[in-house]
């Protein structure tokens, strides 16, 4: 694979670029955000995953200012949270995240859940949409989808691009879900790629409830690198865009450090472990 670095991006559909390491804020108290999103800027994180649900758009905003980094070389992302997928909530939603921010702009707006049933899924869609149109918003995406969600809005994007033309009911550019060695997700990857969705690989540390795996450990010991490193770069050779979190500034570093080494054929193997086993909630498999 060509070789990776801090700075490396991938091109989304919408045509703007996004750093292939986030840096994610779930659960990162709103009175340390400021404080760690800084550091992570400083130590060369340029992308940062928050939503409107965890609380801390604001401080991370202030994080970022403080950084000194102009404006354009971040990447934000925020997301509608799954009880306001719905229309109006959801272009609320974006105008509440602009003026708590201060940012000018969202680089990434995702709806957090396929929750909302049918008619509020696609009518939070339009809305994210329309915050494209209006320069609110640059790239759109959604989270937690699974096949079935997919399918019924590119059915959507399709049906209005045959009424009113191409790219008029927005583009999808990522779909962010719960990625790592014991949950793959097959089938959600290989849509996704298929159409050039990228894929945000959301607890990509498995919320370090594995890092004494026997087949982690060994390729650990193997490459010199903590379990974290080995996590990341599994995450990256499959093409994703790890989201690692820590409020612990050592750790905010370590998990950066994952350039200087690669996984062989036989390694990326010996963590396909086949299982299907979120550490968190599963929303891709919601019915309604
Ligand atoms: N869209 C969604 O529904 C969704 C859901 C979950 C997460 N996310 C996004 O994905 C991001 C990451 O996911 P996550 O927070 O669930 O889990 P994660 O990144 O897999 O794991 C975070 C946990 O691992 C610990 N940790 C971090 N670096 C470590 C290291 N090098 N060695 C050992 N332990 C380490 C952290 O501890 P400390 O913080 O104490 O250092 C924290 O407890 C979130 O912050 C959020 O941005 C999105």
């Amino acid at each position: 694979m060509a070789k990776l670095d801090i700075n490396s991006k991938y091109r989304m559909n919408s045509g703007y670029e996004i750093p292939i390491l986030g840096y994610g804020i779930y659960q990162t108290p709103a009175d340390i955000a400021e404080d760690v999103v800084a550091h992570a800027l400083a130590t060369g994180y340029r992308h940062v995953d928050s939503a409107t649900a965890y609380r801390n758009e604001a401080p991370s905003a202030a994080g970022i200012k403080r950084a000194g980094i102009p404006r354009e070389q971040i990447f934000f992302t925020s997301k509608v949270p799954p009880r306001a997928i719905n229309y109006k909530d959801a272009a609320k939603c974006v105008d509440e995240t602009l003026s708590k921010t201060g940012l000018g702009y969202v680089d990434l707006y995702l709806l957090h859940a396929p929750y909302g049933g049918k008619q509020g899924r696609l009518g939070a869609w339009k809305a994210l949409a329309e915050a494209v149109e209006a320069g609110k918003v640059r790239s759109i995406g959604v989270s937690n989808y699974g096949v079935h969600h997919l399918e019924e809005l590119e059915t959507y994007i399709k049906e209005v691009e045959e009424k009113e033309g191409k790219g008029k009911a927005g583009v999808l550019s990522v779909n962010q879900v719960e990625l790592h060695p014991w949950l793959a997700r097959p089938d959600i990857v290989q849509w996704c790629e298929k159409r050039g969705v990228l894929l945000e690989a959301y607890s990509p540390l498995v919320r370090s409830t594995r890092m004494d795996d026997e087949r982690l450990v060994a390729l650990s010991k193997k490459h010199n690198k903590t379990p974290a490193h080995i996590l990341l770069r599994w995450s990256l050779q499959k093409k994703f865009v790890p989201l690692p979190k820590s409020v612990t500034k050592s750790r905010i570093e370590e998990n950066a450090n994952i350039y200087d080494f690669e996984l062989s054929a036989e390694d990326m193997k010996s963590l396909e472990t086949g299982e299907y086993s979120p550490c968190t909630w599963d929303p891709t498999t919601s019915k309604d």
